[in-house]
């Protein structure tokens, strides 16, 4: 009899594909994944430390544990990903129902450590590595519709933003051989997927050194794309100060890479920008944003913007809320400053915006993405658009959903579809969320009133 493993993921989709990997690994020690927190022998918690509330709820969700774990000694409990990483043995002095702490790079150890904890210890293992990439193993797909995956393409960060915890909690910067990705993506195609995601933290400086030659995400990207045009290839994320011309021009070859892009842009305030150390300022960010119009004029943009970093006055934080009208971004991550420990930031700038005004100011950008992001989608109405179906909605039983390559969700009736299947909508109203809309059949003819996007009609666009 195999042992139950119930695995709960907070945080960035490289935490979902991290899961993934901790899955393959456990199922070779013949433990077996469970959704019942009741039927399970080891509780794993993939974690987050990005903002201080990210660790907050996990902190809520571990005393949950610590109380079940009372009524059943015999589970384990195992803390993993970058709350891991960041607290170390902290974890253990502090929450008493803690076995097992693994970190970021460690999860080729989680046999040997869980070995440990059976025998009465805790394990722990935080080690961060420079060539992890957890390349050759095959991750266990936890997703639902077997529709979209994430294929991780490297891990760790060397950006050092002076706000962000990452490069501490992942480590250094490292690619995957890109002949394991390219395996993994045609195996998940041939199993019927028909979208990945390419996931790294700055996926453009992805370089993988070899014969001489230096493979850039550019090129990794086109290898990518080639497998089939069948399938639909997003990436994340983009940093702006190396997001090249080259990779825009790659994209608009290949009309199965997804119109979408997401580029953090952090703040509209160039002196802003240089205390973040995002290494681009105000008119490189536009002048990237230009470049996307230019290349890919369908393309839509999203972004993650930070209310209240130390020193933002007034006048920056109009910045940003006039950069935000200027690229008119169709959706954005938007958050409070949160100051983390042992960053820069930390260390040299004093989290200055009062509470208050970082909430005001918050607010005032999200009620502006509101309506930049209902506008864009109101752009959509009275067009088709080719959506990959992913789904039943969740709001009724007779309707699924599925998303443009914009990366919009579109909710639309059933009808003889499955998921997996390219169809045609015609988009005849939006919430705040969504596109609704019905399937089209017949012929398109273009000269009519709207734009018609296809992955597979308009090569070399
Ligand atoms: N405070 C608030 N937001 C942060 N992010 C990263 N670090 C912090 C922080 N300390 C945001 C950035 C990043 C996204 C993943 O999280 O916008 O792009
Ligand atoms: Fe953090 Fe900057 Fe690296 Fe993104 S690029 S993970 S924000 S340090």
């Amino acid at each position: 009899m195999g042992k139950k493993l119930f695995i709960e993921t907070y945080g960035c989709q490289m935490n979902v594909a991290d899961s993934e990997v901790v899955v393959a690994i456990l199922q070779k020690q013949n433990y077996e994944i469970t959704d019942s927190m009741e039927a399970a022998d080891l509780i794993l918690v993939n974690t987050c430390s990005i903002r201080e509330n990210a660790e907050q709820r996990v902190r809520a969700r571990l005393a949950v544990f610590r109380k079940y774990k009372e009524k059943r000694p015999e589970i384990k409990i195992g803390v993993i990903g970058c709350m891991a990483e960041r607290l170390k043995e902290q974890l253990l002095r502090e929450e008493k129902s803690i076995d097992l702490v693994a970190g970021p790079d460690a999860y080729r150890t989680l046999p040997g450590l869980l070995d440990e904890v059976e025998s009465g210890l805790k394990g722990v293992n935080t080690l961060l590595s420079i060539e992890e990439t957890y390349a050759d193993i095959n991750p266990v797909r936890l997703d639902k519709n077997h529709v979209s995956a994430f294929v991780s393409i490297m891990r760790g960060c060397d950006n050092f933003c002076t706000y962000c915890v990452v490069p501490f909690t992942r480590g250094r910067e490292r690619s995957r051989n890109p002949e394991t990705i390219i395996d993994e993506t045609k195996v998940l195609f041939r199993q019927g997927y028909r979208e990945v995601t390419l996931l790294g933290q700055n996926v453009n400086s992805y370089s993988w050194k070899a014969n001489g030659e230096d493979l850039t995400f550019d090129s990794l990207l086109d290898r990518v794309a080639e497998i089939d045009p069948g399938l639909r290839v997003r990436f994340a994320t983009s940093h702006p100060k190396d997001m090249s011309d080259n990779l825009l021009i790659t994209m608009s070859r290949h009309p199965n890479i997804c119109r979408s892009i997401h580029l953090p842009v952090q703040s509209g305030s160039s002196k802003i920008l240089l205390r973040m150390n995002r290494k681009y300022d105000r008119d490189g960010y536009m002048d990237r944003i230009r470049a996307i119009r230019n290349y890919l004029s369908e393309a839509t943009v999203s972004t993650d913007i930070i209310a209240g970093f130390p020193g933002e006055t007034e006048e920056d934080h109009h910045q940003t809320l006039s950069l935000m009208k200027w690229a008119q971004f169709d959706f954005a991550f938007m958050f409070r400053y949160s100051e983390r420990p042992g960053t820069v930031a930390e260390k040299r700038f004093p989290d200055d915006v009062p509470d208050e005004v970082k909430t005001r100011r918050l607010n005032e950008i999200i009620a502006l993405q509101n309506r930049l992001s209902l506008q864009s989608k109101k752009s959509d109405i009275g067009k088709v658009y080719e959506v990959l179906v992913e789904g039943a909605s969740k709001k009724s039983d007779d309707y699924f959903f599925g998303r443009t390559s914009q990366n919009k969700v579109v909710v639309f009736p059933k009808g003889l579809n499955r998921p997996g299947d390219y169809i045609h909508v015609y988009i005849e109203d939006c919430t705040s969320a969504t596109l609704l809309g019905k399937q089209v059949h017949e012929p398109i003819d273009f000269s009519k009133s709207f734009k018609y996007r296809s992955a597979k009609q308009i090569p070399n666009e």
